[in-house]
């Protein structure tokens, strides 16, 4: 039979077993051991006995107490254990989640062209220089010795804005020559003012020689894999004393090379036709090996520029001669990164453009 100290140990063991808190815990602790708790009144009632009594009882007592403080003790231990356990559930981590990532933005397969044909003619002493994709018809066409009635100016179809005039932009620019002339007058310009030069009529006077590039965007009414309306172009001039057709044929096989990464290549000039120009060139280029191997490509026109043009920039064509050319930027980018339809260029897909970064 259960004596009344074992009884007293079950009700403590089953309160504590209750308690849902650490707060339920320790008032249910109180109830038995604490001040005015049952043990301790137990212990109090060991005073009416006689000695031996005291020995026996005082010993059960003591027990009892000790299995009370060992029942707390394991119940402390399992509300913290249950407390742990309910912080780790919510604070879980799905270590098998992909993790969050930042997309890594990068240049656009034609600008990093770009910047390669910079710092390509950048060594070679080339200026690099900006100008208006809209533009005046003047720039574009009249001083590049295309007057309103020149048949050439049907194969450059364009877009046209509402409120320019032959002098206001009014289209947007067919190619990067009207570079030509912008560049070269303010240059002209600047040097004159420098040597004193009153600056009426062509200036026949030193200065030192126009070397730039003009890459950006032109624009043509011409849509199909190897044409876009929209598409770059890098133009370039040189122009000084005597510069002529071998300058340009070793400026260009020096950049070719040096763009494409390889000496495995052709180049060869085919007589052709701008205004601006005479005589004129496309340049053609011809690897030696890898999958373009044994085929002619067209990258560039070119040619001595006009004397005409040369008037148009302030210069005297009998002191000033120089080249010129005009190269596809993207139809390069295409034959160096194997790209083999335009318009993937300008669609904007990523699964496309992350290839090249
Ligand atoms: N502007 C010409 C074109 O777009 C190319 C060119 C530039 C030709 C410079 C000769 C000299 O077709």
């Amino acid at each position: 039979m259960m004596n009344d100290l074992d009884a007293i140990v079950a009700t403590a063991k089953s309160a504590f077993a209750q308690a849902r808190t650490p707060a339920d815990l320790e008032n249910a602790k109180a109830q038995f051991l604490g001040k005015s708790g049952r043990m301790t009144e137990l212990m109090k009632g060991l005073a009416a006995l006689s000695v031996d009594e005291k020995k026996s009882r005082g010993a059960a007592i003591n027990l009892a107490k000790q299995a009370i403080e060992a029942a707390l003790n394991a119940s402390r231990q399992a509300l913290a254990d249950a407390e742990l356990a309910t912080q780790l559930q919510a604070e879980a981590l799905d270590v098998t989640l992909p993790g969050r990532q930042r997309g890594q933005g990068g240049l656009h397969p034609v600008s990093l062209a770009q910047e390669r044909i910079e710092a390509i003619f950048g060594s070679m002493g080339f200026d690099v220089a900006q100008g208006p994709e809209i533009e005046a018809d003047w720039f574009n066409f009249t001083a590049l010795n295309t007057p309103e009635d020149h048949p050439a100016r049907s194969m450059h179809d364009t877009f046209y804005v509402e409120g320019g005039s032959a002098t206001a932009p009014n289209l947007l620019r067919t190619h990067t020559s009207p570079m030509q002339i912008r560049y070269a007058v303010q240059h002209v310009k600047r040097h004159r003012i420098a040597a004193g030069d009153s600056g009426a009529g062509l200036f026949s006077g030193a200065m030192p020689e126009i070397r730039v590039i003009a890459p950006g965007r032109t624009y043509r009414v011409d849509s199909d894999a190897t044409h876009s309306p929209m598409f770059h172009q890098v133009e370039g001039l040189w122009v000084g004393e005597n510069i002529s057709f071998k300058d340009l044929k070793s400026v260009y096989l020096n950049f070719i090379t040096t763009f494409f990464e390889t000496d495995a290549l052709q180049l060869r000039f085919r007589p052709s036709y701008f205004p601006f120009t005479e005589p004129s060139a496309e340049i053609d280029i011809m690897f030696e090996s890898g999958p373009l191997k044994g085929r002619w490509l067209e990258v560039s026109g070119s040619g001595q520029v006009h004397p005409q043009v040369i008037r148009n920039m302030g210069l005297d064509p009998e002191r000033y001669i120089g080249f010129a050319f005009g190269s596809g930027i993207d139809r390069l980018a295409m034959l160096r990164y194997g790209v083999n339809d335009l318009r993937l260029f300008f669609e904007g897909d990523v699964r496309f453009l992350s290839q090249f970064q």
